[in-house]
């Protein structure tokens, strides 16, 4: 199976961490999004040994939780202790009313409003990751007018391309995130960031792209940022004390993709580092990384009921869902890979072959295209694998259709922690 917790019990029934995905689809109906916590659990502290033991000690992973945000993961996140990288007030709120102490959230985002700045200052957020000239002058003339200090870091491009798809790759000189090294921009900036009475620079960002598979591009932009740390030091004895490597680890979505070990890349990583802060005499600074798909991805399965199967003689099969697009809308923007089971019938032959259709008036609300399952029929359940980051965060109510439920398992015991939206939420802003 694509994950380890992914199995087929003697129903024939597909089970996620152990229970069975169909009585799942019965009990709370579908589409329904599946998150194994107990899996959550294991990658933030696989991340957080890692980092500390290889990256030096008071080093962090900071969770970003644009791959997937709501209430319950944050008291998760909250109990292990982790930090948080927020790019709006909805996900500092989400934060805040789950408990989390603020004071290890990263707030990014290339365009804070006044708003978004007088908020999170006032909810104590603990850095803000600039990404322009204006956002700095704008953060420090508001902190100076209620008499705070904010603690900040600067992102910066450091202008490597990680081949990855060009809608997540953000570190490339021309990127709408960030301020270049290449172009003398960060240097100029920083010069007039040091001069800002009411911010204190901490250090420096990077987030070079998402769904990265190797360990060289991280090595890479580690380099790009000690080597300017160095520059900086020496030209206005400023040393940073955090650097942000930002996120991007992959995560494999098909039994042909690579396998990934997070904590070898973090350790190759480390030893790339600790040479590297030897050649350029720099003292070691708080390293901090973000990921987001690679502690999420493989915690989460989508299930749907099967409507309609249509066969097109000659072309293909459509076999259409009760989802699609509005619960994840990734092979629509990227066509991103996704394993497709039939989850009614799991021990049987992969020897159909089907085009997943969603339920959205739009050609392109595709699920996956060509993909093997055993044969499915009207009200089967199909199960979509590794849909933990980016879907139920990237979901909308296109066609109006509800927001579906998400189901926590945990020690294989299941708990709804978002409720279906229904019929009245979905009007509930309306005048
Ligand atoms: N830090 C920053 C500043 C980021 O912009 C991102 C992702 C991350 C960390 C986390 O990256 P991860 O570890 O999840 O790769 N919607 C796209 C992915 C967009 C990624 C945006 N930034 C997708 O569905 O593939």
């Amino acid at each position: 199976m694509i994950s380890n917790n992914i199995d087929v019990n003697e129903k024939g029934h597909l089970t996620f961490q152990g229970v069975d995905t169909v009585d799942l689809a019965q009990e709370f109906g579908t589409p329904l999004y599946l998150i194994d916590e107990d899996r959550i659990e294991d990658r933030c502290k696989e991340y957080i040994s890692a980092i500390s033991e290889f990256l030096g000690e008071g080093s962090f992973p900071c969770y970003a939780g644009k791959a997937l945000c709501y209430t319950d993961l944050y008291r998760t996140l909250e109990r292990l202790g982790m930090w948080i990288d927020v790019v709006s007030t909805g996900e500092i709120y989400t934060a805040k009313k789950a408990g989390f102490d603020l004071s290890r959230a990263m707030f990014h985002g290339n365009n804070k409003t006044d708003d978004d700045i007088k908020y999170a200052i006032s909810e104590n957020v603990g850095r803000f990751v600039c990404d322009s000239e204006d956002e700095i002058c704008a953060i420090d003339e508001i902190a100076k007018s209620i008499n705070k200090k904010v603690k900040i870091l600067i992102r910066l491009t450091p202008g490597i391309d990680p081949h990855t798809h060009k809608a997540i790759n953000t570190g490339t000189v021309e990127s709408k995130f960030g301020v270049a090294i290449d172009t003398g921009d960060a240097e100029k900036l920083i010069k007039e960031t040091l001069k800002k009475e009411n911010l204190i620079l901490m250090g420096y960002h990077c987030h070079i792209g998402s769904q990265i598979f190797e360990f060289e591009p991280f090595c890479e932009a580690a380099d790009k940022m000690l080597t300017f740390s160095k520059k900086i030091k020496d030209a206005y004895s400023f040393e940073a004390k955090e650097i942000n490597l930002g996120g991007g680890m992959a995560v494999p979505y098909l039994e042909s993709d690579k396998k990934i070990s997070y904590r070898d890349n973090i350790r190759e990583l480390g030893k790339f580092i600790d040479t590297l802060l030897k050649k350029l005499s720099l003292s070691r600074p708080i390293f901090y990384m973000e990921p987001g798909r690679s502690i999420v991805a493989d915690s989460g399965m989508t299930l749907y009921t099967v409507g309609s199967v249509k066969e097109i003689n000659g072309y293909k099969n459509y076999v259409s869902v009760d989802g699609g697009m509005a619960d994840n809308p990734r092979y629509a923007l990227y066509e991103s890979p996704y394993t497709v089971i039939n989850a009614s019938f799991a021990d049987k032959d992969k020897d159909y072959l089907a085009t997943i259709g969603g339920r959205c008036c739009e050609s392109g609300d595709l699920i996956q295209e060509n993909v093997s399952l055993a044969k499915p029929k009207r009200r089967d359940i199909l199960a979509v694998c590794t849909t933990g980051a980016y879907n139920y965060s990237m979901a909308s109510n296109y066609n109006r259709l509800p927001k579906p439920a998400l189901v926590t398992l945990k020690g294989g015991k299941a708990r709804i922690s978002v409720k279906r939206e229904t019929l009245e939420d979905i009007t509930k802003c309306d005048v």
